[in-house]
């Protein structure tokens, strides 16, 4: 059974439909959420479902190496979902092609640092664009630049606001996530 750490920084909705799908996998079980936010929906998420969940802070992650330790022992593979802090090299390599990250938008446009959540549909919507998407990608040390595990589309219309493309890559996130997660894995064993 392959162990699944996710990280998360807030709502944390993909992190729950993750867990809730390895509740019934034979090779697959979330054991663990990182947060590096206080006041991050996804502990009331991870209480209601019983999962373990920790704070971090970025001595934590960067300068001492607690969460890279904690990671060595507790995990298989690890799932950026709606996490926000870049990932340290030392992270990285110690995890060559285990760790995913969900990107709400069809990389490599929209990516980078501040490229998250709302501002990545408000800047969609800004350059009328008529389609969007995610992008599931292996995570490298520079934002959003790994390679491309899957992207899926869906259409903008010039009537859609920020807010209604959020919905649509919600969607498309709940669909898809924990799927290719499962494939990756079923790949990898
Ligand atoms: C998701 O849409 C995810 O793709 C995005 O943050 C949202 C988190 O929602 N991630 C990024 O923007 C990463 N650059 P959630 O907390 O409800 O899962």
């Amino acid at each position: 059974m392959k162990r699944i750490v996710i990280f998360a920084s807030g709502s944390g909705s993909n992190a729950e439909n993750i867990i809730k799908y390895f509740q019934n996998s034979n090779i697959a079980t979330v054991t663990h959420v990182l947060s590096n936010n206080e006041h991050a929906k996804v502990f009331d998420r991870c209480e209601r479902l019983n999962i373990d969940a920790s704070l971090f802070d970025k001595e934590n992650f960067v300068k001492e190496d607690t969460i890279l330790n904690f990671l060595q022992v507790e995990a298989d593979i690890i799932i950026l979902a709606g996490f926000l802090w870049r990932i340290p090299a030392k992270i990285v390599t110690a995890f060559p092609n285990n760790i995913i990250n969900i990107h709400p938008a069809l990389l490599p446009k929209y990516g980078g640092k501040g490229m998250y959540g709302m501002n990545v549909h408000k800047a969609v919507k800004e350059n009328n664009e008529t389609e969007t998407g995610i992008t599931i990608h292996y995570v490298n040390e520079n934002y959003d630049e790994g390679a491309i595990i899957y992207q899926t589309k869906t259409n903008v219309l010039s009537s859609d606001s920020a807010d209604d493309i959020a919905n649509k890559i919600h969607m498309l996130e709940q669909e898809h996530f924990p799927k290719i997660i499962e494939n990756v894995i079923l790949e990898n064993v």
